[in-house]
Protein backbone atom coordinates (compact mmCIF):
# COMPACT_ATOMS: atom_id res chain seq x y z
CA UNK A 1 0.00 0.00 0.00
CA UNK A 2 2.73 2.04 0.67
CA UNK A 3 4.60 1.46 -2.42
CA UNK A 4 1.25 1.59 -4.52
CA UNK A 5 0.62 5.05 -2.86
CA UNK A 6 4.71 6.70 -3.56
CA UNK A 7 3.91 5.42 -6.64
CA UNK A 8 0.78 7.63 -7.12
CA UNK A 9 2.75 10.73 -5.49
CA UNK A 10 5.32 10.42 -8.09
CA UNK A 11 2.38 10.20 -10.93
CA UNK A 12 0.69 13.12 -10.11
CA UNK A 13 3.61 16.12 -10.89
CA UNK A 14 3.23 14.04 -14.72
CA UNK A 15 -0.34 13.64 -14.99
CA UNK A 16 -1.04 17.22 -13.94
CA UNK A 17 1.08 18.97 -17.26
CA UNK A 18 -1.88 16.92 -19.37
CA UNK A 19 -4.62 18.75 -18.07
CA UNK A 20 -6.36 20.29 -20.52
CA UNK A 21 -6.07 24.10 -19.14
CA UNK A 22 -2.07 23.58 -18.99
CA UNK A 23 -1.72 24.88 -22.30
CA UNK A 24 -3.91 27.52 -21.53
CA UNK A 25 -0.95 30.51 -21.22
CA UNK A 26 0.11 28.93 -24.49
CA UNK A 27 -3.03 29.59 -26.37
CA UNK A 28 -3.15 32.99 -27.73
CA UNK A 29 -4.35 34.69 -30.56
CA UNK A 30 -0.85 35.67 -31.77
CA UNK A 31 1.03 34.58 -34.45
CA UNK A 32 3.96 32.60 -33.03
CA UNK A 33 6.92 32.09 -35.57
CA UNK A 34 6.54 29.58 -37.94
CA UNK A 35 2.67 29.05 -37.45
CA UNK A 36 1.33 28.51 -40.66
CA UNK A 37 -2.31 29.60 -41.34
CA UNK A 38 -3.93 26.43 -43.54
CA UNK A 39 -0.25 25.58 -44.61
CA UNK A 40 1.31 28.99 -45.44
CA UNK A 41 3.94 29.81 -43.02
CA UNK A 42 3.84 33.89 -42.29
CA UNK A 43 6.03 35.79 -44.37
CA UNK A 44 7.52 38.40 -42.17
CA UNK A 45 7.39 41.83 -43.64
CA UNK A 46 10.15 43.03 -45.49
CA UNK A 47 13.15 44.51 -42.81
CA UNK A 48 10.40 44.15 -39.93
CA UNK A 49 14.04 43.64 -37.96
CA UNK A 50 14.48 47.29 -37.07
CA UNK A 51 18.10 48.00 -38.69
CA UNK A 52 19.22 50.79 -37.24
CA UNK A 53 21.70 53.70 -39.15
CA UNK A 54 22.48 53.92 -43.01
CA UNK A 55 19.94 52.91 -45.36
CA UNK A 56 20.77 50.67 -48.59
CA UNK A 57 21.10 52.97 -51.40
CA UNK A 58 21.81 50.81 -53.80
CA UNK A 59 19.68 48.02 -55.95
CA UNK A 60 21.93 45.26 -56.99
CA UNK A 61 25.59 44.65 -56.61
CA UNK A 62 26.57 46.18 -60.23
CA UNK A 63 25.22 49.33 -58.12
CA UNK A 64 26.99 48.58 -54.97
CA UNK A 65 30.58 48.54 -57.51
CA UNK A 66 31.43 52.30 -57.49
CA UNK A 67 30.13 53.45 -53.47
CA UNK A 68 33.22 55.32 -51.41
CA UNK A 69 33.01 53.42 -48.01
CA UNK A 70 31.87 56.04 -45.91
CA UNK A 71 33.01 53.83 -42.61
CA UNK A 72 36.75 54.83 -41.96
CA UNK A 73 39.03 51.84 -41.46
CA UNK A 74 39.62 52.73 -37.64
CA UNK A 75 40.97 50.38 -35.37
CA UNK A 76 37.44 50.12 -33.66
CA UNK A 77 35.48 49.21 -37.09
CA UNK A 78 38.09 47.04 -37.71
CA UNK A 79 37.40 45.18 -34.70
CA UNK A 80 33.47 45.29 -35.25
CA UNK A 81 34.48 43.90 -38.50
CA UNK A 82 36.85 41.19 -37.12
CA UNK A 83 33.85 39.91 -34.91
CA UNK A 84 31.34 39.56 -37.30
CA UNK A 85 33.22 38.10 -40.11
CA UNK A 86 34.22 34.96 -37.45
CA UNK A 87 30.13 35.09 -36.96
CA UNK A 88 28.82 35.47 -40.75
CA UNK A 89 31.87 34.65 -42.97
CA UNK A 90 34.46 32.19 -41.21
CA UNK A 91 31.90 29.05 -41.41
CA UNK A 92 32.47 29.53 -45.78
CA UNK A 93 35.48 31.42 -45.59
CA UNK A 94 37.36 29.91 -42.58
CA UNK A 95 39.08 31.92 -40.00
CA UNK A 96 42.10 32.97 -41.57
CA UNK A 97 39.74 33.86 -45.18
CA UNK A 98 41.88 31.37 -47.44
CA UNK A 99 39.17 28.90 -47.64
CA UNK A 100 40.69 26.70 -44.77
CA UNK A 101 37.13 25.79 -43.32
CA UNK A 102 36.19 22.07 -43.84
CA UNK A 103 32.98 23.33 -45.36
CA UNK A 104 34.79 25.70 -47.87
CA UNK A 105 35.58 23.13 -51.01
CA UNK A 106 32.26 21.61 -50.55
CA UNK A 107 30.91 24.60 -52.06
CA UNK A 108 33.39 26.48 -53.53
CA UNK A 109 34.34 29.54 -51.27
CA UNK A 110 37.10 30.99 -52.43
CA UNK A 111 40.11 32.91 -50.58
CA UNK A 112 39.60 35.92 -49.51
CA UNK A 113 43.37 36.88 -49.24
CA UNK A 114 43.96 36.65 -52.66
CA UNK A 115 44.48 39.31 -55.04
CA UNK A 116 41.42 39.26 -56.97
CA UNK A 117 39.52 40.10 -53.66
CA UNK A 118 42.27 42.31 -51.51
CA UNK A 119 43.07 44.23 -55.28
CA UNK A 120 40.91 43.77 -57.90
CA UNK A 121 37.76 43.97 -56.58
CA UNK A 122 36.25 47.54 -55.02
CA UNK A 123 34.97 48.04 -51.84
CA UNK A 124 31.86 48.80 -52.82
CA UNK A 125 31.42 45.05 -54.67
CA UNK A 126 32.76 43.15 -51.76
CA UNK A 127 29.67 45.19 -49.76
CA UNK A 128 27.51 44.63 -52.73
CA UNK A 129 28.56 40.96 -52.26
CA UNK A 130 27.97 40.88 -48.54
CA UNK A 131 24.62 43.05 -49.01
CA UNK A 132 23.04 40.81 -51.76
CA UNK A 133 24.56 37.60 -51.64
CA UNK A 134 26.78 36.03 -55.18
CA UNK A 135 26.33 32.99 -57.04
CA UNK A 136 25.92 30.78 -54.37
CA UNK A 137 26.98 33.10 -51.26
CA UNK A 138 23.54 34.29 -49.29
CA UNK A 139 22.51 37.49 -48.94
CA UNK A 140 22.76 39.47 -45.44
CA UNK A 141 21.45 42.37 -46.25
CA UNK A 142 18.41 41.48 -48.49
CA UNK A 143 15.29 39.25 -46.83
CA UNK A 144 13.04 37.16 -48.79
CA UNK A 145 15.63 36.32 -51.72
CA UNK A 146 17.56 32.70 -52.05
CA UNK A 147 17.86 32.50 -48.10
CA UNK A 148 18.85 36.30 -48.03
CA UNK A 149 19.00 37.67 -44.66
CA UNK A 150 19.12 41.44 -43.44
CA UNK A 151 21.50 40.12 -40.37
CA UNK A 152 23.76 43.17 -40.99
CA UNK A 153 23.28 46.80 -40.90
CA UNK A 154 24.67 48.76 -43.70
CA UNK A 155 27.32 49.94 -41.57
CA UNK A 156 28.12 46.83 -39.76
CA UNK A 157 28.64 45.42 -43.72
CA UNK A 158 31.46 48.02 -44.27
CA UNK A 159 33.08 47.26 -40.82
CA UNK A 160 33.32 43.92 -42.65
CA UNK A 161 34.05 45.11 -45.89
CA UNK A 162 36.95 47.44 -43.32
CA UNK A 163 38.17 43.66 -41.37
CA UNK A 164 38.80 42.38 -44.71
CA UNK A 165 40.68 44.63 -46.84
CA UNK A 166 43.03 46.04 -44.03
CA UNK A 167 43.45 42.95 -41.51
CA UNK A 168 42.61 40.03 -42.91
CA UNK A 169 45.54 39.50 -44.91
CA UNK A 170 48.10 41.04 -42.27
CA UNK A 171 46.84 40.39 -39.27
CA UNK A 172 48.23 37.14 -37.62
CA UNK A 173 45.17 34.66 -36.31
CA UNK A 174 46.52 34.36 -32.32
CA UNK A 175 43.26 33.96 -31.19
CA UNK A 176 40.02 31.73 -32.51
CA UNK A 177 37.80 33.26 -30.50
CA UNK A 178 34.83 34.83 -31.98
CA UNK A 179 35.91 38.20 -29.94
CA UNK A 180 38.99 39.55 -29.28
C1 LIG B 1 27.38 29.81 -46.96
C2 LIG B 1 28.76 30.03 -47.29
C3 LIG B 1 29.28 31.44 -47.36
C4 LIG B 1 29.25 32.40 -46.39
C5 LIG B 1 28.65 32.28 -44.99
C6 LIG B 1 29.92 33.55 -46.93
N1 LIG B 1 30.35 33.29 -48.19
FE1 LIG B 1 31.39 34.56 -49.39
N2 LIG B 1 31.32 33.19 -50.89
C7 LIG B 1 30.85 31.90 -50.78
C8 LIG B 1 31.04 31.21 -52.04
C9 LIG B 1 30.63 29.78 -52.30
C10 LIG B 1 31.65 32.12 -52.91
C11 LIG B 1 32.09 31.87 -54.36
C12 LIG B 1 30.93 31.64 -55.27
C13 LIG B 1 30.03 32.81 -55.28
O1 LIG B 1 30.47 33.88 -55.77
O2 LIG B 1 28.90 32.68 -54.78
C14 LIG B 1 31.82 33.36 -52.16
C15 LIG B 1 32.39 34.51 -52.69
C16 LIG B 1 32.70 35.63 -51.96
C17 LIG B 1 33.35 36.82 -52.49
C18 LIG B 1 33.79 37.04 -53.94
C19 LIG B 1 32.64 37.59 -54.75
C20 LIG B 1 32.98 37.70 -56.23
O3 LIG B 1 32.41 38.57 -56.89
O4 LIG B 1 33.78 36.91 -56.76
C21 LIG B 1 33.51 37.69 -51.44
C22 LIG B 1 34.17 39.05 -51.49
C23 LIG B 1 32.94 37.05 -50.27
N3 LIG B 1 32.45 35.81 -50.61
C24 LIG B 1 32.92 37.61 -49.01
C25 LIG B 1 32.20 37.10 -47.94
C26 LIG B 1 31.99 37.79 -46.68
C27 LIG B 1 32.63 39.12 -46.31
C28 LIG B 1 31.18 36.99 -45.91
C29 LIG B 1 30.61 37.29 -44.55
C30 LIG B 1 29.72 38.43 -44.46
C31 LIG B 1 30.89 35.78 -46.68
N4 LIG B 1 31.52 35.89 -47.90
C32 LIG B 1 30.10 34.75 -46.23
C33 LIG B 1 30.25 31.35 -49.68
C34 LIG B 1 29.98 32.01 -48.49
Amino acid sequence: MKYALSMLALMVPVAAMAWPWSTDMMNQPSIKPQETDHGIIHQFPARSVPVTGMPTKVANREEAQKLVNPVPATAASIKTGRTLFRIYCAACHGFDGKASSPVSPKIGAIDLTMDYVQKDLTEGWIFGTITFGSAIMPAYGKPGEGGGANDLSVEERWHVVNYVRNALVTEPITNMAVTQ
